[in-house]
């Protein structure tokens, strides 16, 4: 009884983190690549994604050069959002591997250190980008905000989890941070879907709407990964690991 039950189970289990590993995998791909990409086009400011004015229609492929402009006029608030956002999305899937967590403490504790500092500027830029970027418009703006406000609370609220030592919340609160960050993904993969859908409506309610739309899955996605993996069986497992990862550091520290 015990086996027919298990085996189907396992394989959902499987399937289910085999699904989210792809799922994060291309997000940060499609992240790493717009991080680039406008890295670029701040060095070289010719460079206006060329493939992406075709992707428009006729009448707003003007937009593709004027975006472009826009950034190009704002080199320190854009590189104040990119340089540590490429940071955060290449280190924090790190983050979450056990193995890495328990054969390489020291490099979680510093990479984590290092993500929680990189997450307060692109925060707080992001919420400047939201009240001063000229393309997004009201529904845009609110979406950023309200994103960008659980973004920032999220990673103190993940830092402060950790210097009480509950590593249960920690790692709640590091996978909301996370699941909002690499949401400026799905908002991108979502303006595309939107584009093909209702490619007549206006700019600007596009890019509300994939604002919205684009951070609510990803957060949706990890609150439902949240709830279900909050088995007794794993929190238990954190605790016990973290614990002992915690009395060996003080054990080390006595005899250095
Ligand atoms: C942590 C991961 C993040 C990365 C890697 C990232 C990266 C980027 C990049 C590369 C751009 C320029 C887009 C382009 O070239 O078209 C951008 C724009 C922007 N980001 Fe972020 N970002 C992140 C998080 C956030 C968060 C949390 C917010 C919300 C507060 C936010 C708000 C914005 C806004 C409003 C813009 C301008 C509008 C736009 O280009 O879509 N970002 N971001």
């Amino acid at each position: 009884m015990f086996v027919e039950m298990s085996h189907p189970n396992r394989i959902t289990e499987t399937v289910l983190k085999l699904g989210l590993c792809c799922g994060v995998a291309i997000l940060v791909a499609i992240a790493v690549a717009t991080v680039i990409g406008r890295a670029w086009s701040l060095a070289d400011s010719g460079f206006a994604y060329d493939q992406f004015r075709q992707m428009l229609p006729a009448s707003e492929a003007h937009f593709a050069d004027e975006i472009n402009q826009w950034f190009t006029t704002h080199p320190i608030l854009t590189c104040l959002h990119i340089v540590p956002g490429g940071l955060l999305v290449v280190l924090a899937p790190f983050q979450f591997s056990s193995h890495i967590r328990s054969r390489w403490i020291r490099f979680h504790r510093w990479s984590g250190r290092v993500i929680a500092l990189a997450a307060l500027p692109v925060g707080l830029s992001g919420l400047v980008l939201g009240a001063v970027f000229p393309f997004g418009g009201p529904l845009a703006s609110s979406a950023v905000f309200a994103a960008g406000a659980l973004f920032l609370a999220a990673v103190v609220q993940a830092f402060t989890a950790i210097r009480r030592r509950d590593v249960v919340r920690h790692r709640e609160w590091m996978i909301r941070m996370f699941s909002i960050g690499i949401g400026i993904s799905s908002v991108r993969l979502v303006g595309l879907v939107l584009l093909l859908i209702i490619p007549t409506s206006p700019l600007e309610l596009r890019t509300g709407l994939s604002f919205w739309i684009g951070f609510a899955l990803t957060f949706v996605a990890a609150e439902f990964w949240l709830r279900h993996t909050r088995s007794p069986g794993l929190t238990e497992q954190l605790r016990t690991s973290a614990a002992q990862q915690i009395v060996g550091r003080e054990r080390r520290e006595r005899v250095s």
